[in-house]
């Protein structure tokens, strides 16, 4: 199923994340794999995610660390960007596929691994709308 979404502002957009995370099971592992630009708001829908899965989480990019881990309401947050990753020793290496079982995962930059996301991921494609400043257009996939 493929949902589709236009927000005008980071609120709206966390909103969206909010709402696809109630729906989630907190007690089993998930992954949700985000792909769009620079820029383009995958944060921000996790900081929504994060304000339902791992309330007293500060959210914030990992770009250098590749993994944050946030303590959640129910499974650890795993809160991945893989910006930085360019083949699967490197995915290795910082323990990616241990996370899976262990946890929700959240990848910022899945194109980078497209080979790695697990088949039965939830995807989140964010582009720029019309007006490229504010408007995002979300596709949810599942
Ligand atoms: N509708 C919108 N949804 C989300 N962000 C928006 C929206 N409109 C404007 N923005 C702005 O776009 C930027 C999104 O930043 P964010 O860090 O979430 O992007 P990102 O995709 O994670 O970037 P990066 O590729 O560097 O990881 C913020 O500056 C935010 O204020
Ligand atoms: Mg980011």
């Amino acid at each position: 199923m493929k949902k589709t979404y236009n927000t005008f502002s980071p609120e709206e957009t966390e909103k969206i994340a909010r709402t696809f995370a109630k729906k989630l099971d907190k007690g089993t592992p998930h992954f949700i794999a985000m792909y769009g630009d620079l820029g383009v708001g995958k944060t921000a829908f996790v900081r929504g995610l994060a304000s339902v899965l791992a309330p007293t989480a500060r959210v914030k990019s990992p770009t250098y660390t590749v993994v944050n881990e946030y303590k959640g309401a129910g499974l650890p947050l795993y809160h991945f960007d893989v910006y930085r990753i360019e083949d699967e020793d490197d995915l290795y290496s910082v323990g990616f596929y241990e996370y899976l079982q262990k946890g929700i995962c959240v990848t910022e930059w899945s194109e980078n691994i497209e080979s790695s996301i697990p088949k039965n991921a939830y995807r989140v494609k964010i582009e720029r709308g019309k007006n490229p400043e504010n408007e995002r257009i979300i596709t949810i996939e599942e």
